[in-house]
């Protein structure tokens, strides 16, 4: 099944989406967002392989065991995003496309919040976008490029 997958990564407390500040994430739960992935990936004949941790190591273990062999990954690293060199290494030694989407606009959030320690390694980012940026990082890493 090499390269027909797309990884669908979520870091801490993403979990609880739907219940966790409606008035920033939104009332979808997690399993919305994986639905939306694996409908918008589907025509393009991709399946999706998910995770959700709340645990660093355990994102790591899982993006080493499945990355290589994506044709690409999403990941919504939660917290992560901002301190993870740990995922920011994974990313670089997997080197895979990746998109990293956060729901929130974390640059109109808390200041800890506008550090995104994944940019250099990632292809590109969306946010603030709510579960709309699922479905554009799905169609970009799906969609036969030009
Ligand atoms: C988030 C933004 C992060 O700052 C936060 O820690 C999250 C969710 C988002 O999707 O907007 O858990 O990644």
């Amino acid at each position: 099944m090499a390269d027909r997958y797309i990884l669908l990564v979520h870091g801490p407390n993403l979990n609880r989406l739907g219940v966790r500040k409606p008035e920033v994430y939104g009332q979808r739960t997690l399993a919305d967002v994986v639905e939306l992935v694996r409908s918008t990936a589907l025509p393009f004949g991709f399946d999706v392989i998910d995770r959700q941790s709340n645990h660093e190591g355990d994102l790591i273990d899982f993006l080493q065991q499945y990355g290589s062999g994506a044709h690409g990954i999403i990941i919504n690293p939660g917290a992560f995003g901002h301190y993870s060199y740990a995922l920011r290494d994974c990313l670089e030694d997997i080197d895979r496309p990746t998109v990293e989407v956060h729901i929130s606009n974390v640059h109109r959030r808390e200041p800890f919040r506008h550090q995104l320690v994944l940019s250099d390694v990632v292809t590109g980012q969306i946010v603030g976008l709510g579960l709309e940026g699922y479905r554009l990082a799905t169609l970009a890493l799906c969609q036969p490029k030009p």
